[in-house]
């Protein structure tokens, strides 16, 4: 990467940051957070979204979210720096989360939760549109995702869930036929992409006493409009996590969610991983139903691959 002082001034932010496009175009994806890069403006967006989340998340966050919020100590008028960010959750889970580029094929992605690593969006939305982001970015990865990390249970959810990539590379490695590793693998990706979405990215819980709902997922989370709408809305279904229709059910990501999942505990979810790598095993993922958003092709390639390396 060339020196950050060629980008002086020219922020990060999403889809206007010379730095990122440079480092797409190297073909570098783990990169480092060049903090300095960050304009007045980037760091104004981080102090409004943060401060328009607090009472939302007060309302309708998990206890474990708004636990690690305390945990991580957030300065709400800058953007975090990452490495601030992991001296604090490091050590209670060991994750870390870690500057990528853009896009992380779905192989890589898994493979670093396996490692309890979090790949992190650097840059930050543009202040002119708090609301609609088709992209990951630091508020979202940052915000949204990384406070969870720093709970025991749910950090153990996310490990065991990466190692299920492993565990499909590992199924299909002595398969000849290539078209046919190709479509299984496609299948199993399907399923686990879901099980990531109607979870971690927009997982709801029951508290204890069965009354109250609250929101664990990341895409809720960081979304001022939507955290509510989940709770609040008579529109969306709301039905207790069943795995067999999580695997099959497809999902659109370019407006609020009208289905989501609620579990009663994250050892539940803990639980709902260990029989999806169970069905994995038994051969259950590998047909399951296609939708229109299908597995990009990075995404398949990246699995074909690691299923072409050797043990
Ligand atoms: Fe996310």
């Amino acid at each position: 990467m060339a020196t950050t002082a060629l980008y002086a001034g020219m922020g990060l932010t999403t889809t206007k940051a010379p730095y990122i496009e440079q480092a797409v175009s190297n073909g570098e994806m783990y990169i480092e957070q060049p903090y300095e890069l960050y304009s007045t403006d980037n760091h104004a967006t981080w102090q409004r979204l943060y401060a328009r989340m607090q009472e939302n998340w007060g309302r309708y966050a998990n206890q474990r979210f708004l636990d690690g919020l305390e945990t991580l100590c957030f300065e709400p008028t800058h953007v975090p720096r990452l490495e601030d960010v992991n001296r604090f959750m490091a050590p209670r889970t060991g994750f870390r989360a870690k500057a990528v580029s853009g896009f992380v094929p779905a192989f890589d992605f898994f493979d670093c939760l396996s490692r309890r690593e979090f790949p992190t969006t650097i840059t930050i939305r543009d202040g002119q549109s708090l609301d609609y982001l088709p992209e990951p970015d630091i508020f979202h990865d940052i915000a949204g995702h990384v406070p969870m990390h720093t709970d025991p249970a749910f950090a153990e959810t996310l490990v065991r869930f990466g190692a299920c990539a492993h565990l499909a590379a590992d199924m299909v490695r002595d398969m000849s036929d290539r078209e046919e590793r190709r479509r299984r693998l496609s299948s199993i990706q399907n399923a686990l992409q879901r099980f990531f979405w109607f979870t971690v990215e927009f997982g709801l819980m029951r508290d204890a006493s069965g009354q109250r709902v609250t929101v664990y997922g990341s895409g809720l989370l960081s979304s001022f409009g939507e955290i509510v709408h989940s709770v609040e809305s008579p529109t969306v279904q709301r039905y207790p996590l069943q795995l067999e229709w999580v695997i099959n059910q497809h999902f659109e990501i370019d407006h609020y969610q009208p289905l989501l999942f609620i579990v009663d505990s994250f050892d539940q979810l803990y639980e709902q991983v260990a029989t999806l790598e169970a069905w994995m095993k038994a051969g259950k993922l590998d047909h399951v139903t296609p939708g229109w958003r299908d597995m990009s092709q990075a995404d398949v390639e990246s699995f074909l691959e690691a299923s072409l390396r050797p043990r």
